[in-house]
């Protein structure tokens, strides 16, 4: 089941989403401080604040998630990568729509927002195809191929949506429906893609880092059509203007979400491993911090409405999200370093451990820093205190540059 060179997608291309997503995300920790002002105020729909979103998902997130991909859908699928040509295409349209997207962005340039939307759709198109049609080779379906097959069809309609938003700024072809589709947009990206693929990997990754065996997937059903009934629920909530809707949908959602953690609490409690490595941990804490996240929104909701909306959009997309893909990466990275440099070369010569390439103290170092940031982040925003989110954003960056450090170090050993 692990990978070897000969089953891997084209490696080197993964190393290249992965840099460019560390560069996008260390870009989008010098923006945050830019969009104090803004996040302070509670105001989110303005261009610099679309500017650090994207930044840190299409610019970071999607990046590492589309890079690792190439890597882990041979692994976990057994089927091999439809097209490596293919890949590097996508590539870099992705690359020139992103980065011309920002700029329109930026800029409230509605002819670059519409042009490199499109260019950002495409590129995120050529990925889909390149997916599925590599999966379309898999004889024997399973819990994990049917979610990441149904977090790839979100991607699709998040960015489809996406596109519908720019060209309605630029050609004003839906502007009854403008919100709407904005509002599906980020529940698709966030909850139907995004959330969908971590936890459709975590089938996969978890009992792999764990060393976890004999537990139960009882519930891999009802996490899925918990999620998918809460997110229809919810598109239909969003255009109806039916409250009732919204309400049940998110109701489902959290019993997805529930049975998730709880899905990964029984895989630690069959894990053969007795100490986790401080990524994985991190990945395993950020399950159960969504968890802990939905529980506080909804209470608070119910005293202070709709004004802990952006905190808590902070939190679910930083905390949740944000640290699932840090964690992963810091121990994805340098297991498929290893295995593309090193794996051949076991028994024929000294090669160094899978532990040496990256340090489990120094990692602690960084992820605690990013914790602390992310937590006085939230509370700043939720308290519109600028001053504070300007010292917790200091820190949080002092995590992310010591954790994009730890990570390029990798690719020295
Ligand atoms: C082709 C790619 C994309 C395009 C062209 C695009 C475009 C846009 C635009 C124009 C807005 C602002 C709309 C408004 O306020 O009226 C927006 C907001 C947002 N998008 Fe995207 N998007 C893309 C991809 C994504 C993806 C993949 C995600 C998540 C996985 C995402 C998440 C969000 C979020 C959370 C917001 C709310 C941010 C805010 O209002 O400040 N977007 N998007």
């Amino acid at each position: 089941m692990n990978p070897s060179p000969s089953t891997m997608g084209d490696i080197k291309l993964t190393y290249r989403f992965i840099l460019l997503g560390i560069f996008s995300f260390m870009i989008f920790n010098l923006l945050f401080f830019q969009g104090t002002y803004h996040l302070a105020q509670g105001i989110y729909r303005v261009n610099d604040i679309w500017v650090l979103v994207h930044t840190f998902i299409l610019g970071f997130l999607m990046m590492v998630v589309m890079g690792v991909m190439y890597q882990l859908i041979p692994v976990a699928l057994l089927v091999s990568i439809y097209s490596n040509r293919l890949s590097k295409i996508q590539f870099w349209t992705y690359a020139v729509g992103v980065i011309g997207l920002l700029v329109g962005l930026w800029t409230v340039n509605t002819t670059w927002m519409a042009f490199f939307g499109t260019l950002t759709f495409t590129g995120v198109l050529l990925f889909v195809l390149n997916m599925l049609l590599s999966v379309k080779k898999l004889i024997q379906w399973n819990a994990m191929a049917l979610i990441i097959v149904t977090a790839i069809f979100y991607l699709f309609n998040t960015v489809l949506f996406g596109l519908l938003l720019v060209l309605n700024y630029r050609f004003a072809w839906f502007p009854n429906i403008h919100d709407q589709l904005l509002y599906t947009h980020i529940l698709f990206g966030i909850v139907g893609w995004l959330s969908s693929i971590i936890i459709g990997f975590s089938y996969k990754m978890a009992p792999m880092f764990s060393l976890a065996h004999g537990y139960s997937e009882k519930f891999s059903k009802w996490i899925y059509s918990g999620i998918q009934l809460g997110i229809i629920l919810l598109v239909v909530g969003i255009f109806s203007h039916i409250p009732f809707f919204n309400w049940i949908g998110a109701l489902f959602i959290v019993i997805g979400f529930v049975l998730f953690s709880y899905q990964m609490s029984e895989i630690m409690k069959h894990k053969m491993k007795s100490t986790l490595d401080i990524g994985f941990q991190v990945a395993v804490y950020a399950v159960y911090g969504s968890l802990f996240i939905i529980g506080l929104a909804i209470i608070l909701y119910m005293f202070l409405g709709m004004s802990i909306l952006l905190p808590f959009a902070y939190f679910f997309i930083m905390g949740w999200i944000g640290f699932s893909i840090l964690g992963y990466l810091y121990k994805i990275v340098p297991f498929l370093y290893w295995t593309d440099k090193y794996s051949d070369k076991v028994g024929k010569e000294p090669v160094p451990m899978l532990k040496d390439l990256v340090s489990e103290k120094k990692g602690k170092i960084a992820f605690s820093l990013l914790f602390i940031g992310l937590i006085g982040n939230g509370l700043g925003i939720g308290l519109h205190f600028i001053s504070f989110i300007w010292l917790s954003n200091t820190i949080y960056t002092l995590g992310a540059v010591y954790y994009g450090y730890l990570i390029l170090r990798v690719f020295k050993a």
